[in-house]
């Protein structure tokens, strides 16, 4: 396979091949991704909740993120390399944005930043663009603003807030966004906004019509034990293997069939006499 470029992501999209993205957050995933075919790989700020325990993707610090975009992007050679700006490292101004951004791929080694938001963003994404730094847009449900929205729920069932969704995504395509992520929103408006735009959409929850799609690496593994969205399907049972593999081990430590002769170092006779001596 070969390095995937952005440009190689605009021909999927043209040609009508889904681009596929997963979540990692440390080497492991990273090569498991860049082993077996996946497009983008993707340091999602989910990193908060499903690796480090947080309730919320605002907890995540930008220096957190950086460390685990260090491990990824030493396991990754062959996927577009993108990492979730943290909640509020881009929101004060587009200054703010491009020193947080600049910190992510100078020390993170990332190629490309994601942004939650809408109109609000487009200098934002502007400023980033034209410094060199690819950026993917990321409307519809955003989980740093899961306060606002009074939890993590379908957007644009409603027509005004498609609109806005709509809107959001060619505007931030028009400052220069490479491809924009649609989360949790009606079939209809995935497959019409990915009409509409000319970059790559990625879908989480947005339906069957997107340029692509992504999910995040717990759940695709069935590893995360919380709430199960309904866009997740489960393509391993790792949690179970997991569990096997403790329960196997304590067991076996308790009722000492672990280590056995073959688990274990031997030393010449002779030396354990004199060591004994
Ligand atoms: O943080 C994340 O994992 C994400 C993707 C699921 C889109 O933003
Ligand atoms: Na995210």
């Amino acid at each position: 396979r070969k390095k995937v470029t952005i440009q190689h992501l605009h021909s999927l999209r043209s040609r009508g091949v889904p681009i596929t993205m997963l979540t990692a957050y440390d080497f492991p995933t990273a090569r498991a991704c860049d082993a077996h075919g996946v497009d983008i790989t993707l340091i999602g700020d989910s990193l908060a909740q499903v690796c480090l325990g947080y309730d919320s993707t605002t907890r995540l610090t930008l220096d957190e993120m950086l460390h685990h975009c260090r491990a990824v992007a030493r396991g990754s050679k062959i996927p577009l390399l993108v990492a979730d700006m943290p909640f509020g490292t881009y929101h004060a101004s587009p200054e703010d944005a491009v020193r947080a951004a600049v910190r992510m791929v100078r020390e993170g080694g990332v190629e490309g930043v994601k942004l939650e938001g809408g109109l609000e963003l487009v200098e934002t994404v502007r400023r980033l663009t034209a410094v060199g730094i690819p950026v993917m847009a990321h409307v519809g449900l955003m989980p740093q603003r899961h306060v606002a929205l009074s939890g993590y729920k379908v957007q644009g069932r409603r027509a005004a807030c498609a609109l806005g969704v709509l809107r959001s995504a060619l505007a931030l395509e028009a400052a220069g966004a490479f491809a924009v992520v649609l989360e949790a929103v009606p079939r209809p408006l995935g497959a019409y906004v990915t009409r509409a735009l000319r970059a790559p959409t990625i879908g989480i929850g947005a339906g069957p019509e997107t340029s692509g799609q992504v999910l995040v690496w717990d759940d695709v593994m069935g590893i995360w034990c919380g709430d199960k969205a309904k866009f997740v399907r489960r393509f391993a049972d790792v949690r179970e293997e997991v569990g096997r593999g403790v329960r196997g081990y304590v067991q076996a430590v308790r009722e000492r069939s672990f280590p056995e002769a073959a688990e274990t170092y031997g030393m010449p006779e002779s030396e354990w006499e004199a060591f004994l001596a």
